[in-house]
C-alpha cells in the first residue's frame, strides 16, 4: 500500500507530529511535513482557517504576528488576523525565519497545497478545524476541497483522515454533512457526556495533563458513530516518561512536537 512507505512505526500509539515535525522545522508548513516525513512518521496534524478572500490556509494562531514575519511586511496592519489579510498577501509572508535562518523563505501554505504535498510523502492528517467560531461556513468548504483532492474517496476515507476541533458543533457539523469522516472532539467530556458525543465524534483527543487509566478505560467503552470503541488520543506530549504513563493508560495515540522522542520510548 501506498501509505506504509511512510510509516516505519510498529507497536505503542500511534504518534502524530503537531503540527508537523514542529521541534524541528517551522509549524505548519510544508517543510514540517517533509521533515516528519524524513524521520519516517506518517501521521501529522494541522490548524485550517480562512483568509479574507476565503482560501483556507494552514496556520494555527488567529494572527500571523507569531509565526511570519507580518508585522514587519504590513507595519500599519496591527492585530495582524488571518480573516484580514488576502491568500495573495499572506503568500508573501515569511513563515519560516522566525524558526530559523535555514528554513527563511518557507510560506504559509494554503490547505491545497498542504494536501496535495501530504499526499505526495504518502502521510495521513489530522486535520483540526481551527477558531470555527471566526468562519462561518468553514466546515463546508474544507469537505468541498477534502473532496475535490481526493481525501474522501473510499480508499483514503477510513485510514488516512481525522478531522478534530475544539468546537464541539463544528465536529457534529462535520459527521453530519460526511458521516464516513472520522473525527474527534478537542477536548474532555465527562463520562456522563460521552454518549452525546459519541454520536457524531470517533475520538476524544484530550490534553494530556487531564487523563487518566479510568477516563481512557471509560472511553473506549462507548461505542462511536461507526460502531467501533472510541478511542483517545492525548496532546500535547513531549518527554518520554509521559509517553510511557500515557501509554500504559491505553491511550490510542500520541500528539507531539518530537516524534522521535516519543518512538523511542516504545521503540
Ligand atoms: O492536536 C491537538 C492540539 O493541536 C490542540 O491544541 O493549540 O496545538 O491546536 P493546539
Ligand atoms: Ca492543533
Amino acid at each position: 500500500s501506498p501509505h506504509a512507505r511512510a510509516g516505519s512505526q510498529s507497536t505503542g500509539p500511534v504518534i502524530v507530529s503537531h503540527r508537523g515535525a514542529s521541534a524541528y522545522a517551522p509549524e505548519n508548513t510544508l517543510a514540517a511535513i517533509d521533515k516528519a516525513a524524513a524521520m519516517g512518521f506518517n501521521w501529522v496534524e494541522n490548524d485550517v482557517q480562512r483568509t479574507r478572500d476565503g482560501e483556507l490556509v494552514v496556520v494555527h494562531d488567529a494572527t500571523l504576528a507569531r509565526t511570519t514575519d507580518v508585522e514587519r511586511v504590513y507595519p500599519n496592519r496591527a492585530p495582524w488576523k488571518v480573516k484580514d489579510f488576502t491568500a495573495a498577501e499572506i503568500a508573501r509572508l515569511d513563515a519560516g525565519s522566525w524558526f530559523s535562518s535555514r528554513y527563511t523563505g518557507t510560506r504559509v501554505p494554503t490547505l491545497k497545497q498542504y494536501m496535495n504535498r501530504v499526499s505526495h510523502n504518502h502521510q495521513k492528517l489530522v486535520l483540526e478545524i481551527k477558531n470555527p467560531a471566526l468562519y462561518p461556513g468553514i466546515e463546508r468548504e474544507t469537505l468541498k476541497l477534502l473532496s475535490n483532492e481526493g481525501w474522501l474517496d473510499p480508499a483514503h476515507l477510513r485510514s488516512s483522515l481525522l478531522v478534530q476541533s475544539f468546537s464541539a458543533d463544528s465536529v457534529r457539523t462535520v459527521h453530519d454533512l460526511r458521516p464516513g469522516i472520522r473525527t474527534a472532539f478537542l477536548g474532555k467530556p465527562s463520562i456522563a457526556q460521552l454518549p452525546q458525543y459519541a454520536r457524531f465524534a470517533d475520538q476524544i483527543n484530550a490534553d494530556h495533563t487531564s487523563l487518566s487509566s479510568a477516563y481512557i478505560s471509560a472511553v473506549h467503552g462507548v461505542r462511536g458513530p461507526h460502531g467501533s470503541p472510541m478511542k483517545v488520543f492525548a496532546w500535547t506530549v513531549n518527554d518520554a516518561s509521559t509517553a510511557r504513563r500515557l501509554a500504559g493508560f491505553g491511550v490510542d495515540g500520541i500528539i507531539t512536537n518530537v516524534p522521535d522522542v516519543i518512538r523511542r520510548t516504545w521503540g
